[in-house]
This record gives structure tokens, sequence and C-alpha cells, in this order.
């Protein structure tokens, strides 16, 4: 199934900064983008344990809400010598008040002198009206510095270095980020598999 001009699709998220981003990525292509935020439809609790498993529960649930195609992503910082962590739970580690410098403190805390391999991942999931779903997966890997270096991007990005750069994600533009991003890398297969012009 593919996306066409004047398509309409509902971007599962409340975050203003995630729709013009995403907005912006899929703006060659004339679909309506609107989001579940700004319909006042709420966010499901994200009650699976895997990124895709949140990743597609949030589409289902906004294409039930509204009928319509719905795109969701779920994403975060996975460091191996963390099992995994904080994985799908980056955000809820900032608690509710989205402290991230507490967030990042944490994973170099619990670091100490283990391995620093981690990588971003990016699941971004799509839910037709009557029901199927495709998943599209990024990833970006690269290695944990501390202290934080840069004052762009947000989230883990000040303590993360690509592989291939010795720049954080906090150091670089957008478009330099998108040239390594998990979040690219994911909708570079999105627009591959979707939409006709790339
Ligand atoms: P969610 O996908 O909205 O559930 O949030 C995932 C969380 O992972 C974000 O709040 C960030 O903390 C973190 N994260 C995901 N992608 C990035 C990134 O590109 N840079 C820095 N942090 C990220």
């Amino acid at each position: 199934m593919k996306l066409k001009t004047g398509d309409t699709l509902i971007l599962a998220t409340h975050n203003q900064g995630k729709l013009e981003e995403i907005q912006t990525l899929l703006s060659p292509y004339g679909l309506n983008i609107n989001s579940s935020g700004n319909l006042g439809i709420e966010e499901p609790e994200e009650t699976e344990n895997t990124f895709e498993g949140n990743a597609l529960l949030k589409a289902k649930y906004t294409a039930v809400k509204t009928g319509q195609i719905s795109l969701a992503d779920d994403s975060g910082l996975v460091v191996p010598a963390l099992d995994g962590m904080p994985g799908i739970y980056s955000a809820r580690w900032a608690g509710p008040e989205r402290n991230f410098a507490v967030a990042r403190e944490k994973v170099n805390t619990l670091l100490e002198d283990k391995p620093r391999n981690a990588y971003f991942l990016c699941v971004l999931a799509i839910t037709w009206p009557d029901g199927s779903s495709k998943v599209f997966e990024g990833q970006s890997h690269g290695e944990i510095v501390w202290p934080t270096r840069g004052e762009g991007g947000f989230g883990y990005d000040s303590m993360f270095v690509p592989s291939g750069d010795t720049r954080t994600y906090a150091q670089m533009t957008k478009i330099e980020k998108a040239q390594s991003s998990h979040r690219a890398k994911a909708f570079k297969l999105f627009q591959e598999t979707l939409l006709d012009v790339y």
C-alpha cells in the first residue's frame, strides 16, 4: 500500500517539535498532515516492552480514534553495557519534569568504566484505517562521552558521538545530524517504501 498526494496522515504525538520535524521531512509529497495533539486525542500509555510494540500501539490507537492513516514513532538510547537501558524508558529517565540533565548524569554514573558503545534506535509505525500496519527501523551507532558537549539537539544528544565523527549530535546542525541519525534512516525507508518521489 502506498501513500499518495492528498492523503491525510495523522501523527500520533503531542510534541509540536516532532510534528514540525516530520512535516518538514514529508513536505515534498503533498500529504495533509495533522497530529493527535492538535485533534485533542489523548496519547495511550506505552505499555509494550519493545520500541516496535510501543510505536504500533500509538499508531493503531490513533488510527482507531481518527479513522485516518496514522503514523507514530518510538525512539531511545540503547546502552548494551547497561543491559539496553535506558531503551524504551529513555524519556521516562528524565522524570515528570523532563529533566534530561538528570537522565544523562544517570547514564554516565551507571556506566563507570564499562564499555561506552551505544546506539539510538527509532521505529516508525504506520497504520491504515483497516488495521493493517507497517514498521520501519533506523539505528545510529556511536559512543557515550562525558562531560557532555554542545548546546544543540535534545535528550541524550550532548553525550553521544556517532561513529565516524568526533562531535556529539548536540554540536551538529540538524542537517548534519540527519546524515546519520536513526530517525532519518527510518524515514528514508518509510519514504522509499510508501512514497513515489524521493
Ligand atoms: P519518544 O520516542 O517520544 O518516546 O521519546 C524517546 C526519548 O528518547 C526522547 O525523549 C529522548 O530522550 C530520547 N531520544 C530519542 N531520539 C533522540 C535523539 O535523536 N537524540 C537524543 N535523544 C533522543
